[in-house]
């Protein structure tokens, strides 16, 4: 996912006016091995000390990871930037917080609002006055009709449809293509159409 938002920066509003890549931080430095054409990798996200000029996103898929790392990164004094692609919607009012990332044809509609290092994944409708959370990941082809509210940590996997005003709690799970017509509790996984709580 590092190498696809690498590719993807490139082709982002503000790449070579207000941001460059300096490279990437991994805990596993054998990370790039194999890869060519990528920048360097410069160490480990545990010691990496921010530079003055630095600025960040992560790609991290887990949210719950995400958000460990991220703050173990703000907590040193990291700042985050989003990166919104050249292709994306995004339509009057909206907002996107830093470290987010909104990738090529996703679509952020009238004044809804996407929180701090989330991830909204190609071709992925936030429709509007949807309120996203902090640590969001939203993948591709995911609708979120009008009024949806998606709390912190919560993943919407592949596809998945969110409808009208539904409410999505902390570090919920969406399932690949489920269509969601009620209220997900906290850290629980939805799957199917209509979508139901996965017995585990
Ligand atoms: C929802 C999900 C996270 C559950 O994963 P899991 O906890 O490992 O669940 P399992 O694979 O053990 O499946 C458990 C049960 O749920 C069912 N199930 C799993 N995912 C389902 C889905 N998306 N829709 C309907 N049923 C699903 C399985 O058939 C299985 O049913 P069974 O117990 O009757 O056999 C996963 O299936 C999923 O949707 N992943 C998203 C993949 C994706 O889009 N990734 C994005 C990459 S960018």
């Amino acid at each position: 996912m590092g190498r696809t938002v690498y590719s993807l920066a490139k082709e982002c509003i503000g790449y070579g006016s207000d941001f460059d890549i300096k490279g990437f931080i991994d805990d596993n430095l054998k990370a790039l091995d194999g890869f060519s054409n990528y920048p360097a990798l410069l160490g480990t996200i545990k010691d990496y000390r921010p530079q003055p000029d630095d600025v960040f996103v992560s790609s991290i898929g887990n949210t719950r990871i995400n958000r460990l790392v991220c703050d173990s990164l703000k907590k040193r004094g990291a700042k985050f930037i989003p990166l919104i692609h050249q292709r994306a919607v995004v339509r009057s009012n909206a907002v996107i917080g830093d470290g987010s990332i909104i990738c090529e044809f996703a679509t952020i509609g009238a004044d809804a609002k996407v929180g701090c290092n989330c991830l909204v994944q190609a071709y992925a409708c936030v429709a509007h006055d949807c309120v996203v959370g902090d640590y969001v990941r939203i993948d591709t082809h995911c609708t979120c009709v009008g009024g949806v509210e998606i709390k912190d940590g919560a993943m919407i996997h592949t596809s998945a449809v969110l409808s009208h005003n539904v409410v999505v709690e902390e570090n919920a799970v969406v399932g690949a293509c489920s269509f969601v017509i009620r209220r997900v509790k906290a850290g629980t996984t939805v799957t199917g159409n209509p979508a139901r709580r996965l017995n585990k």
